[in-house]
């Protein structure tokens, strides 16, 4: 296949989804969504859907992306701040199962929609609670000066107005504090918050028939072929410890990058070697058009050379676009590298190919199937 290329190990990904039905096979109430936004590639959608999991969107594309691949409109949940007209009607029309609504304004709108419609809305609310997910800035979501949800001194007249409504049904509370989280501490928080949001639901009369946590868990980006299952042991023991449901409540996880990041790799073939003054550039194909996370969150992923085993040395690896920040890694060591190694820049299944661009005039690239060998480290 030409380079660059997308590489995914579908094996990996049905390791990491038995993992998944291993932690929440005995809670009949729990429910996983993958959220589409990480990677909506066909053939990861297929095993995702196979193994039962449901979908969370932010987009009427994503809906219908997940409708068109075969998901249940009752296992689809739909986010996302700035939901336009048109994608309130998809959804609506498509009978998806709950709506998580960002803000007063938005619900005035979804209720103007189902009266145009003539349909009802199952809808909850995105809370903003205001905890620190300590993960990069541009990932975090859940501080107060994040966009997103419905900040807690607000909620519970806008919960009353929707109460009164006859086009929604109210299914609960919906958190998602940031991504790439890689300690508990955060997780836990949250799970306080949750309890004390059921409490005062609680004394209000209002019943929450589900709670919905997002998503979040991160992965190890430093040595993945040793670490390709992500801590879900540690994530969900979080919230079956530490979460007060009531009884006959519903749980929903909004994972993402946990599910596939591992499971995916950017291929591409070094076009230079250029000796600077002070650096060595190993100049390669694939540039932040196919993988803009080390460009946008400084995101460090690991690189192999798979046709080299010569000494080591360091390199910046570098794609081909015209910005500096088109950097895979400053420094990275590597074994000796000339024109036409084959390079794997490894952990690239989530936001790798779902943020691509065409920037430059690049074409969009494609994506195989393939293992991923323990040799390739
Ligand atoms: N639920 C909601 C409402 C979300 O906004 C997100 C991610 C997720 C679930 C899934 O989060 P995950 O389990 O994947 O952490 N492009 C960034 C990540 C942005 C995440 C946006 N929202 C990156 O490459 O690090």
């Amino acid at each position: 296949m030409t380079t660059p290329y997308y590489q995914y190990d579908l094996g990996v990904l049905e390791d990491t989804l038995k993992a998944i039905g291993r932690c929440t096979s005995g809670h009949d109430n729990w429910h996983v969504h993958y959220a589409i936004k990480a990677n909506a590639n066909p053939m990861l959608l297929e095993q995702v859907r196979k193994y039962g999991l449901g979908i969370d969107c932010v987009s009427g594309g994503e809906v219908q992306t997940a409708l068109d691949n075969g998901f249940e409109p009752s296992r689809i949940v739909f986010a996302g701040v700035g939901k336009a007209d048109w994608e309130i009607d998809l959804a609506l029309k498509a009978g998806i199962s709950c709506f998580n609504v960002e803000s007063e304004a938005e619900l005035d709108v979804i209720a103007e929609r189902c009266q145009e419609l003539g349909r009802k809305a199952t809808i909850a609310f995105r809370v903003n609670p205001d905890v620190d997910a300590h993960t990069h800035a541009n990932i975090t979501t859940g501080k107060a000066e994040n966009k997103f949800g419905i900040e807690i001194p607000m909620l519970l007249p806008i919960v009353r107005k929707a109460l009164a409504n006859p086009c929604f049904t109210f299914s609960g509370l919906h958190f998602h504090i940031g991504s790439q989280i890689t300690e508990m501490g955060p997780f836990e928080l949250l799970c306080q918050k949750v309890n004390m949001l059921q409490d005062i639901f609680e004394k209000e009369g209002i019943s929450m028939p589900s709670i919905n946590v997002g998503g979040g868990l991160g992965v190890d980006y430093e040595n993945p072929l040793q670490n390709m299952i992500p801590d879900f042991e540690g994530y969900f023991s979080v919230f079956s410890r530490h979460l007060k449901l009531r009884p006959g409540q519903q749980l929903h996880f909004e994972l993402g990058r946990a599910v596939v990041a591992q499971c995916g790799r950017l291929m591409t073939k070094v076009l230079y070697v250029k000796q600077g003054t002070v650096k060595k550039f190993a100049i390669v194909d694939a540039g932040f058009t196919e993988l803009i996370r080390p460009a946008l969150y400084g995101a460090q992923h690991r690189i192999v050379n798979i046709s080299s085993n010569g000494p080591l040395q360091k390199y910046d690896v570098v794609g081909p676009i015209c910005e500096s920040s088109d950097t895979f890694q400053k420094d990275a060591v590597l074994p000796e590298t000339k024109r036409g190694d084959l390079i794997a820049i490894m952990t690239a299944g989530a936001y790798g190919e779902a943020m691509a661009s065409c920037y430059n005039c690049r074409r969009m690239v494609q994506s195989e199937s393939g293992k991923f060998r323990t040799a390739d480290r």
